[in-house]
This record gives C-alpha cells, structure tokens and sequence, in this order.
C-alpha cells in the first residue's frame, strides 16, 4: 500500500528544485466570524476533501479563492496564512474576488454553463457573454496570484477542475519552466453536448496549455479527445493519448481520484465518534431501528430527490418496515450555490417531498426521513457513516463520488452496505456496491431491500474487499502517480 510517507519520499526526490503550487476556486480552510469570535472551518468538498492530506504530505502553497468573512484577518501582506491551523503543514494565499466576480465567474460561467454542460442531468446550460468575460478575468487573477509566488523559477502548478481553463497558458506565458497539470473533477461529457458551448474552443485551446491533463476515468478521457479532435486542428496519438497543438503536447490520462484510507479509518474509530454515535441515537431516540443515510452537497446532480421517492416506494410496497424492523433515513444535505435558480428550487422539492413522505408514513411518533439541512462536523459525518446499514450514493452523473469512498474506509467492522450510481466514476472501481439506476425509483428500493435483508456474512465479504481496494487506490497514489507522469513528461 502507498502510504503518506511514501508520497513524501516521492515528492523529496523527483521535485527537487521545483516549487509545488495548487490552484482551485475553493479554499481547503475557511476562516469565519461567528459573533465576534473567527471559526476555521473546511468546506463540504471532494476536491479540498482529497487535495489537503496530499498538501500536508508535500507541503507548498495552495492559491485559493477566500471565501471567508474573517479570511482576510489572518493573511499575512501577501494574503497567505499557514494550515491546517494546528500544523501549519503548508501555504494557503488567497485570491479575492469582488462579489460581481463572484456572481459571475463562480455561479454565473462555472457552475451556471460549464457544470450543466459537464454533468448529463438535463440541465440547460446558460451562456451568457458578461459571466465569460468575468471568468476570463478572475482566471488571469489566479494565474497572477500564482505567478507572484513562484516568480521565473521552476514550478510544478497543479491546476484543479473547471473554474480555471485558462490559467495554465497565462502561467506559461510569463514563466515558462513552469510545468502545468490539470485535473478535471466532474465529468467531460461526449462531443455533442459540450460543443454547443459558445466558447469551446477558448477552453479547449486553454486546457491544451497543460502538459498533463488529468480525468477520473478512460471514459471521460475519450469523450475529451473526441471534443478537441472535431473542434481543434491538431494531432492526436490514440497510443500515447496525447494532443499535439501549436507545437506543445498535452498528456491524457485517467487518474481516479481517491480519499486517505488510513486516516479515515482511524479517525473513525476515535472514541469522539463512539460518543457522537451515541448523541445521535440518544437525540433521535433510535434503538434498533435500521438506519439509512445519505450525504452530500445539495446539488442537482446527486438524485436526492430520487432517493426520497424510493424511501417512499419501498414504504409502500413493503409496509411492514413502519411497523417492524423500522427504517430511519438520514438525509444531510449541505446548501450549496442556492444563488442559482435551480438550486434554490431543488431545496424546495426536497423540503415539500421529505415533508410528504413522512406525514403519508408515519406511524405513533416515528417518521421515516431525517432531514439535516447543514453542515456538520467530520466526526459527526463518520459517526453517521458507522451508525448506518446501508449509505445511498444516487448521483445522476459523477466524476468520481469520494462520500462512497468515504463511508467504505469508516467501516472498520466491515458492515454496512454501499448502493451506487452507475453513472459515478466510483463505479468502475467499486464493483462489490450495490449498483443502481438512479433514475429507476423502483430499482432503488428495490436495493435498498437487498442492503436490509443481505446476510451479514455477505455484508462482510462485500465490505472487505471494497475496502482492501480503497485503501490500495488511496489518494497518495492518485498524487504519486500524477506527479510520477509529471516527472516523466519534464
Ligand atoms: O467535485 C466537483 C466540485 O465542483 C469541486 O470542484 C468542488 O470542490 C465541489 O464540487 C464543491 O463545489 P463548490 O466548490 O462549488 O462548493
């Protein structure tokens, strides 16, 4: 197994000489005021979730957007601050971004064109020629904040995700020894769709600025190389997987972004959990009720309300479950970009459908759904992960999904059952989850129904072998082996 350490030794030889520098929009530490007092929080990310512990092993800077109303407090004159607060492993510098950057660049470009454009939900995308312009601009920021830490020397710049399609050239473009990889979290969607985009060849042309581009699956990768080969005059080598334009040659690969096995589980046997556990059972007067969760970013693309139906169908077609081993489902759901229409309309439908389904079933004071609208803890998300019997992952479409990565490495007592998506990168990997459509309300229930009744011993068998693979494919090996591509390209 590939252990932080190793990660270390890695980064030790074969980065010598060279700076290490992250870019994403989202900050890994959130500084806030609450009363008078600022709160360092972290935010409910996948991205920040699985980059930190890699910082903490490499160490570096990491330029992110600050976000927080007490961020600017803490930064130093060049808008940086040590974390995490209580190790000071590595370097966050801030970018700021005017709230009309924000409205535009971040809810407007990002995730109002390019995440519907990414994700296969049916969405529309909006394009809208102000927000691409603002977003052309806060990318030139970003590539100045970075610019500013590493100057002419050599630098490895590890770019994350949509919101910065542009900043790897105007990097290059001042400091050309900086080697650039990308990682694009969500999705590349096939050729059709993302070509209705009025700017894609921009984006293209700016992703092709990279040395290394980065996807979670080969899938992803070839809907990418079939984009740039219909929109882009260039050559593509179908062996090497890689783009050659304007004489510079981007790398393709897939690289499955993972969480910290080790750290999760152990974390999640902390006696702070036991007890957690124990506040939660106490709170919601839980005995030995059959507990079901779910928890994500209140977003479109994760099937929540899909999820919630089901609970509802299986009620329905098996009533016994009101009476008799009852089931209590744990939705958690952190708000998130409830500026944009669609989001402040799906908190909406889940609030009315989680208030209909539990006034249509409820039975002498039990209800079957627990709607937690806010962000919690990580101790309190892995006393949940261990209290449940099963955990619905139901994304409609996802890069990757680390909450189904997350639950399997806090179950050290190899309980639990996982029900998949189909369409999540993490089932390609995670064959002994229970997969599902989705879209099917009928076949989710009817998993859940497997999840309940499947022996333990089944249970246990499922479990270990997902675990043992999550803990092979952890997120220091995703690292090396981006880094390792990275060397190997210099
Ligand atoms: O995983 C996709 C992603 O957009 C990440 O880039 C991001 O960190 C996460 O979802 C949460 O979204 P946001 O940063 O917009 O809250």
């Amino acid at each position: 197994m590939f252990k932080q350490m190793d990660l270390q030794r890695l980064v030790k030889e074969k980065l010598a000489g060279y700076l290490f520098v992250v870019v994403s929009n989202r900050e890994p530490y959130i500084h806030t005021y609450v009363g008078d007092k600022i709160e360092c929080t972290v935010p409910a990310s996948g991205l920040t979730t699985a980059l930190d512990p890699v910082m903490r092993a490499c160490g570096g800077t990491w330029v992110a957007h600050g976000s927080g109303s007490a961020d600017k407090e803490v930064v130093d004159s060049k808008n940086s601050v040590p974390v995490p607060p209580e190790y000071g492993s590595y370097k966050l510098k801030r970018v700021w971004l005017s709230d009309e950057d924000v409205d535009r660049y971040y809810f407007g470009f990002s995730n109002e064109a390019l995440w519907p454009l990414c994700h296969i939900v049916f969405q529309r995308p909006r394009f809208n020629d102000e927000d691409w312009y603002a977003y052309k601009n806060v990318n030139r920021l970003f590539a100045e904040a970075v610019l500013e830490e590493i100057g002419r020397r050599k630098a490895f710049v590890f770019i994350q995700d949509y919101h910065l399609t542009l900043v790897s050239r105007l990097i290059k473009a001042k400091n050309p020894r900086a080697i650039t990889a990308q990682f694009w979290h969500i999705p590349w969607p096939n050729r059709e769709a993302f070509r209705v985009c009025p700017w894609q060849n921009e984006i293209l042309y700016g992703l092709l600025g990279n040395d290394l581009l980065g996807f979670h699956i080969a899938y992803h990768r070839h809907n990418f190389l079939e984009t740039v080969d219909r929109a882009l005059e260039c050559r593509i080598d179908n062996e090497k997987f890689s783009v050659t334009h304007s004489n510079h040659t981007t790398f393709v690969r897939p690289f499955p972004i993972s969480v910290d096995f080790d750290a999760i589980n152990e974390r999640s046997q902390a006696t702070e959990v036991d007890r957690e556990m124990a506040a939660i059972k106490n709170k919601y007067g839980i005995t030995d009720e059959i507990i079901g969760i779910g928890l994500d970013r209140i977003d479109y693309t994760k099937g929540i309300p899909e999820r919630l139906k089901a609970i509802d169908a299986l009620l329905t077609k098996y009533p016994k479950y009101k009476y008799k081993n009852r089931i209590i489902f744990f939705q958690l759901g952190e708000p998130s970009r409830i500026k944009i229409k669609q989001y402040e309309e799906l908190n909406t439908e889940i609030d009315r459908l989680v208030a209909d389904i539990n006034s249509r079933h409820q039975t002498d004071g039990w209800y079957p759904i627990i709607y937690i609208k806010e962000h919690k803890s990580p101790v309190t998300l892995l006393a949940f992960n261990r209290l449940a019997r099963f955990c619905i992952v139901s994304s409609l479409h996802d890069g990757m999904n680390l909450v189904a990565k997350e639950f399997i490495s806090s179950r050290a007592d190899r309980d639990g059952v996982l029900i998949l998506s189909r369409f999540t990168g993490a089932a390609r990997e995670l064959e002994e989850a229970l997969l599902v459509n989705p879209y099917s309300v009928q076949d989710i229930a009817e998993m859940i129904i497997a999840a309940i009744e499947m022996p333990l011993e089944q249970r246990h068998e499922r479990m270990t072998k997902l675990r043992a693979r999550v803990r092979e494919h952890n997120v220091y090996r995703w690292a090396a082996d981006i880094i390792s591509d990275m060397v190997d390209i210099k």
